[in-house]
């Protein structure tokens, strides 16, 4: 039960003017009317709660965020401090995987929608809007989605920034790629099987899926910065969520890394798969 809050009627319209949405619109998108809108902002009612998912998702920010004006604080990543800093903890140079879709897509970018799954500070995100695609940047780390928002303003280039949690964070349309980036190891493995389901039900026909994750080798030690709630897979399991798509690219190697100050390596295994 959420209790009427004028702070709650106050969120929801700032956020709204900026996203430039006019109650109209907004009133439109959810199938409500006009009046509701106007009437949640002043607090005179409260939307339903099977409206809080995609009010939530239209102003790109968790449903957390939408009913109490906090982030996820408590779920904040072992990135925040990093990311709060002037640097690009990631650098601002695109991974090699966005580089091969762009290859695969040779231009065809216009009205093409792609979807990154913890986007970090944005140098993938930004890349792509960079090559014509639009751009949902998905990330949970509050000062990520600053970082993104600040990269994409200096670089000219535009991303919708989504501020919200990978588990669970419901799709509404389908997207033309759907792409991680080091990311999906803070799926628990419960969570998985369902997530990929979901990221292949929301691609279209035609539309590509590509992920690099982090597989567990004997001979490799664990990383520096890694923590608690990231989880391992295992070879072949890229492959088998799938095995129904036609692979285009499907790999794993070992890599150096020297995030958190202190050389490493990983082993990481990609996939680029197309939905047939
Ligand atoms: C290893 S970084 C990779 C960042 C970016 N993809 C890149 O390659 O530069 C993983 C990112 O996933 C984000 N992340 C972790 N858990 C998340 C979750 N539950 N939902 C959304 N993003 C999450 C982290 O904050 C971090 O920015």
């Amino acid at each position: 039960m959420i209790h009427n809050d004028s702070k709650l009627g106050r969120r929801i319209a700032l956020l709204r003017k900026e996203k430039g949405y006019t109650q109209e619109k907004v009133g439109d998108l959810l199938k409500v009317t006009p009046q509701a809108i106007s009437k949640w902002e002043q607090g005179n009612a409260l939307p339903d709660t099977l409206l809080l998912p995609p009010l939530a998702r239209l102003f790109g920010v968790s449903i957390d965020y939408l009913l109490t004006g906090e982030s996820l604080a408590g779920k904040a990543g072992p990135y925040d401090g990093e990311y709060r800093k002037e640097n690009f903890y990631w650098g601002i140079q695109p991974s090699e995987l966005a580089g091969q879709i762009i290859d695969i897509l040779q231009g065809d970018t216009a009205n093409k929608r792609l979807l990154d799954i913890g986007s970090g500070e944005g140098r993938d995100a930004i890349y792509f809007a960079k090559c014509g695609l639009q751009v949902d940047a998905l990330e949970l780390s509050a000062p990520g989605v600053e970082k993104i928002k600040r990269y994409s303003r200096l670089s000219g280039y535009a991303v919708n920034v989504i501020h919200a949690d990978m588990i669970g964070y419901d799709l509404a349309e389908e997207y033309d790629v759907i792409y991680s980036h080091g990311s999906l190891q803070f799926l628990p493995p419960a969570e998985r099987r369902k997530h990929f389901d979901k990221y292949k039900q929301y691609t279209k026909t035609g539309g590509l899926n590509a992920h690099l994750i982090f597989v567990e080798k004997p001979f490799i030690k664990l990383a520096p910065d890694w923590e608690r709630n990231e989880f391992f897979f295992s070879s072949g399991d890229l492959a088998g969520y799938y095995h129904d798509w036609e692979i285009l690219r499907c790999g794993e190697e070992i890599i150096d890394c020297d995030s958190a100050g202190i050389p490493h390596r990983h082993a990481v295994n990609c996939i680029l798969a197309r939905k047939i």
